[in-house]
């Protein structure tokens, strides 16, 4: 399989399932107009995360990790108010709880972020943090990369945290080869 392909799939996918929406258009535009990377989440992930909150039935949602907003029309209208600054400042004055959470910022703060989730959840809150994959570089634990190394101290994290049940969904697409972990607070 190639990029080509899993780019082609994705697009009949998306075609059929997530037609165009002019909120998310727009988004896309102003982050590319406003010059923010295209790293913005796939239609088909937005999709997922649309859905997952759907299945929560999930009328507060903290999104760490804006961008452009793209995703956060996907989460709506979930969404708690936008709070602009260093994550990390933000958080420790939020109150929860919140019934989904989209960790999708600065990957070597996972850790963080994901125990600020735990803080602000409760049982049934669904935890969803954005590319865990990596190309599969995840796996290389002398891989010095920052991103990789903040995964890797995640999924420590989460492995040894008795309040959550998680996996990792890998996922092919526009974006290349990467995934995302769910995780569901249990206790
Ligand atoms: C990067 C960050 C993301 O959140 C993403 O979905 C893809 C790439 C990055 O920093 O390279
Ligand atoms: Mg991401």
């Amino acid at each position: 399989m190639t990029q080509d392909q899993w780019t082609a799939v994705e697009n009949y996918f998306v075609e059929a399932l997530a037609p165009p929406d002019p909120a998310l258009d727009s988004a896309l535009k102003a982050t590319e107009a406003g010059g923010l990377p295209a790293i913005s989440v796939a239609p088909n992930e937005g999709k997922q995360l649309h859905l997952l909150a759907l299945v929560r039935g999930a009328r507060s949602v903290l999104e760490v990790g804006t961008l452009g907003g793209y995703s956060t029309i996907w989460l709506a209208p979930g969404v708690a108010d936008v709070v602009v600054g260093p994550a990390l400042q933000s958080l420790p004055d939020l109150v929860g709880p919140f019934d989904l959470v989209f960790i999708d910022a600065d990957k070597q703060s996972n850790a963080d972020y994901f125990a600020h989730a735990v803080r602000l959840s409760r049982p049934g809150t669904v935890i969803v943090v954005d590319n865990v994959v990596r190309d599969g570089a995840v796996i290389d634990e002398s891989n010095d990369n920052a991103a990789v190394q903040g995964v890797r101290r995640l999924v420590d994290l989460v492995s040894a945290e008795p309040r959550v049940s998680a996996t990792v969904i890998q996922t092919v697409g526009s974006k290349g080869y990467d995934g995302y972990l769910l995780a569901v607070v249990t206790g």
